[in-house]
């Protein structure tokens, strides 16, 4: 079973998705671990009300970029994750744990990338730059992550007419909705692939 450690800092509605979708057996795939950068997010309670091990790693607690890195890094080995996803996460990552984990971070970000993406490029501020835009479709992406914003190659897209009269909080409502069946795609390849592996490791 595919192990998943998570990044967020604020709702945590993926998280949540996710989650569910590794409950309801939609997902060959277990959330071990949550990371937060913010102790008073809704994601952090998400993760307490389903038992998931949730560690609060900032930097207030860690005040040098490397000691962050390192903690994270730390606590994802330690649960065992085989997969990071960033969801909703709004800082960069460290080489450390960019190392550890290479080609196994997935950030979602909630416009079809490389449009829309990049520091300043998060929440509302994405759809209302759509709309200003004139674009007649927007939608989600997953990528892998490297160490800077949004830039890593992009696994999978999944795209939606943006409609006459929609606004910037309409289009995040409907783009959300299309995030979490985006990364539960993704992340049932990464279950596949995981699973694979395992079967090789135990034959051989
Ligand atoms: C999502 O739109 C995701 O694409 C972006 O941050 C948002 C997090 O939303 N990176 P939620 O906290 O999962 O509701």
């Amino acid at each position: 079973m595919l192990r998943i450690g998570v990044l967020a800092s604020h709702t945590g509605s993926n998280f949540q998705a996710v989650v569910d979708a590794c409950t309801d057996g939609q997902l060959d795939a277990s959330v071990v671990q949550l990371v937060s950068n913010n102790s008073n997010s809704k994601v952090m309670t998400r993760a307490i009300k389903s038992g998931i091990p949730a560690a609060h790693l900032s930097s207030k607690s860690y005040p040098e970029f490397s000691d962050l890195d390192r903690a994270i890094c730390d606590t994802m080995t330690s649960a065992e994750v085989d997969l990071i996803l960033l969801a909703g996460y709004m800082k960069k990552l460290g080489p450390r744990v960019l190392e550890e984990y290479e080609d196994r971070i997935i950030n979602v970000h909630p416009s079809l990338l490389p449009k829309y993406g990049g520091q300043g490029f998060y929440g509302l501020r994405v759809h209302e730059a759509v709309l200003a835009s004139g674009d007649s479709e927007t939608g989600a992406s997953v990528h892998l992550v490297n160490g800077e914003y949004d830039t890593g190659r992009i696994l999978a897209q999944r795209s939606l007419r943006v409609e006459p009269g929609d606004t910037a909080e309409a289009l995040s409502d409907r783009v959300h909705r299309l995030e979490y069946e985006l990364l539960i795609d993704v992340i049932g390849q990464f279950a596949t692939e995981n699973a694979t592996e395992n079967t090789v490791e135990e034959k051989s």
